[in-house]
């Protein structure tokens, strides 16, 4: 049975037992609204791990908007029932005077992948944001593996950094994108779409395709984005970016060489921004 826990010493009591009798414990980050790419990673994690806690927190320091952050869906009680049938041994569901309490005054900021792209379109802050939560997560945890969706793969690569930068000791895994059978990336905004919209959001899984089978045909990355902004375009879904970039540093590569590179694309369809990212390997 999965137990609820909503401060740190809590948590990490109930953890002591389990780590001294020498059990594995893996992380899932999330901000709930929990949807079948979530419990993905759970399921990974359970795969993975003896304990697996899931963390709930609608982390405001990631939010650039306070209207977003106010709007942003909670249901703990169906969150804590999916988590559990997932596999979750903990959810740890703190207040945010637990995470930030008053006095509060640190900032974990990362330079570099963490700029461009999201960084430049949703403000620098953002990903500032995530970095020092997780690095609190991580720390409050102290679990072995922490599982990431390749859906936000820069979110990835910020967090690979700052574990790197920062020596901790939690090991971070990918788990490949969850999609809807037609295509689209699973996401907590996609309720949100309206039948027409919910149509037209394939525009970015079709802009990825597009962009990716140019680069496989041998074409450079300015003729590759093209032809996936006109894909995109013809739909009527405008790119915020549409870019080939280095998988961990987020720098523009120029076409495929030796090295897999990253297709992302960010766009706003109706009143909904998404993004999708393809992996594109050696030929
Ligand atoms: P959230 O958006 O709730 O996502 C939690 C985790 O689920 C992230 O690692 C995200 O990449 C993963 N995820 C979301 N949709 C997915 C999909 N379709 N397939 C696979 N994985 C998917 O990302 C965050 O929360 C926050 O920034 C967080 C890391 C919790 C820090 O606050």
């Amino acid at each position: 049975p999965m137990r609820t826990v909503t401060t740190v010493a809590e948590l990490r009591a109930g953890l002591a037992a389990a780590r001294r009798a020498g059990r594995s414990i893996g992380l899932v980050p999330t901000m709930g609204a929990l949807h079948e790419g979530h419990l993905t990673l759970v399921r990974t994690a359970a795969e993975q791990c003896e304990e697996v806690v899931v963390s709930l927190f609608v982390n405001p320091t990631q939010f650039d908007d306070a209207g977003d952050l106010a709007a942003y869906p909670r249901d703990e009680a169906r969150d804590a029932e999916l988590a559990a049938a997932a596999g979750a041994s903990w959810l740890f569901a703190p207040s945010a005077d637990v995470v930030y309490p008053p006095g509060f005054a640190t900032r974990v900021s990362v330079s570099g992948v963490s700029e461009p792209l999201e960084g430049e379109h949703r403000g620098a802050l953002h990903f500032d944001g995530v970095a020092l939560v997780v690095t609190k997560l991580f720390s409050m945890v102290g679990a072995d593996v922490a599982f990431f969706g390749q859906k936000d793969a820069q979110q990835v690569a910020v967090v690979r950094r700052v574990a790197t930068d920062l020596d901790l000791p939690t090991r971070i895994e990918t788990v490949p994108t969850v999609r809807e059978p037609d295509g689209l990336a699973m996401s907590s905004r996609n309720v949100r779409l309206a039948p027409e919209d919910r149509v037209r959001a394939l525009a970015l899984r079709h802009g990825l395709d597009a962009v990716r089978d140019a680069l496989l045909d041998g074409a450079g990355t300015e003729r590759a984005v093209a032809t996936g902004r006109s894909v995109m375009r013809d739909v009527g879904v405008e790119p915020e970016y549409l870019a080939v970039v280095d998988p961990s540093t987020f720098t523009p590569r120029d076409a495929l060489s030796d090295h897999p590179v990253l297709v992302a694309v960010a766009a706003r369809v109706g009143p909904v921004r998404l993004i999708d990212n393809e992996l594109v390997g050696p030929v």
